[in-house]
């Protein structure tokens, strides 16, 4: 039973409310849609935090829909074995992991260590950084630790098989009975942050802003009383 809520409902909940939840807030709010930066309070760990960050997400998403999305059968009749695609992902997968890692501490740190950063920030900010941080976290110590001690665990053989399933609607919380304990608080907080992504700053993710590239600068000036 508590399988079936962990990897069935809880799944198909967090998507659903991913789905409606944008075409609310799209509805209801688009006032308040934006990234609600903090620039003008602090801008230097900001900037480096943020380039990690976002240097480092972009390919661990490709690694995701790499390792998650194509089956182990079809990579290998393109050529690249088992132990070919472990080289690639635990190294490549570590180092954008890790600049990922960097860019969330530098960017949870800055807003609960300065003052006006803090002050501004809502509750739903302070979450989904936490959260982001604990999410990848959790990616890496699967990676490099789980991965490292318990060799005989292969993800492409449960946990892609289980999240393919659940998208051609044949979901089978079996697969994911024995998957180690790392891997599955990784997931379960993995489909959480989809649920909370409508209601909070995550909605930037579809706005890319390309119209930075060629619009004027917005000058931003320090107040004095915000010195930090
Ligand atoms: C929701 C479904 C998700 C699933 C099923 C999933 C699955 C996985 C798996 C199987 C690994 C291990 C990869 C390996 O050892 O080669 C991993 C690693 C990782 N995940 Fe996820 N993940 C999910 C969501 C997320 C989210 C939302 C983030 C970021 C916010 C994230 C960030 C990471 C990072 C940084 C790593 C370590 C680096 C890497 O291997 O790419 N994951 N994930």
């Amino acid at each position: 039973m508590i399988n079936q809520f962990l990897w069935v409902i809880f799944p198909y909940v967090c998507l659903a409310v991913f789905v409606v939840g944008h075409i609310y807030r799209y509805r209801t709010d688009q006032f308040n849609w934006t990234a609600k930066s903090s620039e003008f309070i602090e801008k230097k760990k900001l900037k480096l935090g943020s380039l990690m960050f976002h240097l480092g997400i972009l390919p661990v998403i490709g690694g995701h829909v790499v390792g998650l999305a194509i089956p182990q059968s079809w990579m290998e009749a393109a050529g690249v074995n088992d132990h070919m695609y472990h080289i690639g992902a635990v190294y490549i997968g570590s180092a954008f992991g890790l600049l990922t890692l960097g860019g969330m501490i530098l960017l949870t740190s800055r807003r609960f260590t300065i003052r006006h950063v803090r002050r501004l920030s809502s509750a739903s900010d302070m979450i989904v950084n936490v959260l982001l941080l604990f999410i990848v976290f959790m990616g890496m110590y699967s990676t490099l630790v789980t991965n490292a001690v318990q060799r005989e665990f292969n993800y492409r053989e449960s946990i892609s098989i289980w999240f393919r399933d659940l998208f051609i609607l044949r979901p089978d919380a079996a697969l994911m009975v024995n998957v180690p304990l790392s891997f599955k608080i990784h997931i379960l907080a993995g489909f959480g942050i989809f649920a909370l992504w409508p209601f909070t700053r995550l909605v930037h993710v579809w706005s890319v802003p390309l119209n930075y590239v060629g619009r004027r600068y917005i000058l931003y000036r320090k107040h004095r009383n915000y010195e930090s």
